[in-house]
């Protein structure tokens, strides 16, 4: 049982803490996440081209993550239990969804699919990226593996290939890349597939239950 001094010093350890983090967030360039979504809107206003969304959209998520003086605490913070998938954003009309995906040391993803374009952009840390095909309904590797590190930015969809296994390549700290997804993305149908060939449905949802206010901030 704790003794009441050591109590009162974790309520106080506790309150310092949470007065960081409001003055953290204060300063915060939440402006730059919603340069982001205004960008995306706009571009997707235009009906593009799946190709151009990639290519444009990839400019746009690079000039997210070579900053990183906007992603709140809240949406940054690993799981020990499993990787995270915050959402930041999701159009009103669910043509993208910006996420923040957090990885604590030795974290990976299963096998998986995505049925919608994506890009991926690291902020923090550095991710190994296997891509996989499955001619028979297996999952073969069908390129080496590729190591994004802080500020690359790379791109998927069903057109150029959507199935990959991603872990943190970094042993001893967290690792966060920011994801923009053509969908509701933590509401996709998606897929798991394990190297037996056996296929397991999941609907991903989202770590979170509220989202960063990227309206309210004068920057
Ligand atoms: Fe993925």
């Amino acid at each position: 049982m704790l003794m009441v001094g050591e109590t009162i010093r974790i309520a106080l350890l506790r309150f310092e803490w949470e007065k960081a983090m409001a003055a953290t967030d204060k300063f915060l360039r939440l402006d730059r996440l919603r340069a982001l979504v205004n960008g995306f809107g706009a571009l997707l206003d235009q009906k593009p081209i799946e190709e151009r969304i990639l290519a444009e959209g990839s400019l746009l998520l690079a000039d997210l993550v070579r900053h990183d003086d906007w992603l709140p605490p809240a949406f940054a913070a690993p799981n020990v239990d499993r990787y995270q998938q915050y959402l930041l954003h999701c159009d009103s009309r669910a043509r993208f969804s910006v996420v923040s995906f957090v990885w604590a040391p030795g974290q990976a993803t299963p096998i998986h699919d995505h049925t919608v374009w994506g890009l991926i952009g690291i902020l923090r840390g550095s991710e190994i990226a296997q891509s996989y095909i499955r001619p028979n309904g297996l999952p073969i590797v069908n390129a080496p593996p590729c190591r994004l590190s802080e500020g690359d930015v790379d791109a998927l969809s069903p057109a150029l290939g959507d199935i990959h296994k991603v872990s943190n390549a970094l042993p001893d700290q967290p690792s966060i890349s920011i994801h923009v997804y053509g969908a509701d993305i933590g509401a996709v149908h998606r897929s798991v597939f394990t190297t037996d060939g056996a296929v397991k449905p999941f609907i991903s949802g989202y770590a979170n239950e509220a989202l960063p206010n990227i309206w309210g901030n004068d920057c």
